[in-house]
């Protein structure tokens, strides 16, 4: 009987989703607001929080967002928000309906320099893997992305290995990205960013800088990505500590 009504319960916020999925990429325009919850419980014959759940699914997925006290709206696929999730490269633009690729520009092994020895806790001059790639989604430009490895924790790489996604070819190693320290800052691209990402010297980027540690707390890759700023953007729920 529970499982009848669960079965319900999922088919119908299933069936909600992808008719709000739809209407978002055929009828609404970014910014358009989303009908509302009262609109959405009458017209499909579905409960509050069934609303509620595919509401949820949708934000989560960067297809709309909540304006405090106005309602919910499409969002602007021009700028594609991630949530905090640990996600690669990959999966974020493919949670945006884009593909993701990649152009590879230097792999090279390299002895680590104090800056990277240090986030990676490993000592000044071990080896590690430097990868330097161009990021884009649906064939553009989105992010210049360099990543340090250590090799004696992640195993060799070769080109063939980061022409896809990198976390995919950690994971099948059993290496697994559980948690990471990020720091998102403002930047300006210089003159060899500018020309891989297509824009003009000197256009402002979002740099984001990631220590990225397994499950046992061992620091498995050390990343600095410049985003193309007209592209891109972080959207975070934040809660406000009672
Ligand atoms: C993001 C992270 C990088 C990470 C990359 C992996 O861009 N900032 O730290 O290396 O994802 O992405 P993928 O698995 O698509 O290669």
């Amino acid at each position: 009987m529970t499982t009848t009504s669960g079965n319900k319960t999922a088919w119908k916020h299933e069936a909600l989703y992808t008719a709000l999925r739809a209407e978002i990429g055929e009828a609404l325009r970014p910014h358009d607001p989303l009908p509302s919850e009262r609109e959405l419980v009458a017209r499909f014959g579905v409960s509050r929080a069934t609303v509620r759940q595919a509401v949820g699914r949708l934000e989560e997925e960067g297809l709309v967002y909540r304006a405090q006290g106005a309602g919910t709206f499409v969002a602007d696929p021009a700028t594609i928000s991630k949530s905090l999730a640990l996600t690669s490269f990959s999966e974020d633009m493919r949670s945006r309906r884009l593909t993701p690729d990649s152009r590879l520009l230097d792999l090279t092994l390299v002895p680590a320099g104090v800056a990277v020895a240090r986030e990676l806790s490993l000592s000044p001059g071990a080896e590690v893997a430097h990868v330097r790639r161009l990021r884009l989604a649906d064939g553009l430009p989105m992010c210049v992305e360099e990543v340090w490895l250590p090799t004696e924790r992640v195993g060799e790489l070769d080109a063939a290995l980061v022409s896809g996604s990198l976390y995919d070819v950690l994971a099948e190693r059993g290496v697994r990205p559980h948690h990471a320290d990020q720091v998102i800052s403002a930047t300006v691209v210089d003159a060899d960013q500018a020309a891989l990402l297509g824009v003009a010297a000197y256009s402002p980027a979002l740099r984001v800088d990631r220590t990225t540690y397994d499950g046992t707390g061992v620091a498995v890759e050390r990343a600095e990505s410049i985003y193309r700023a007209d592209r891109y953007d972080f959207r975070i729920t934040v809660t406000r500590r009672t």
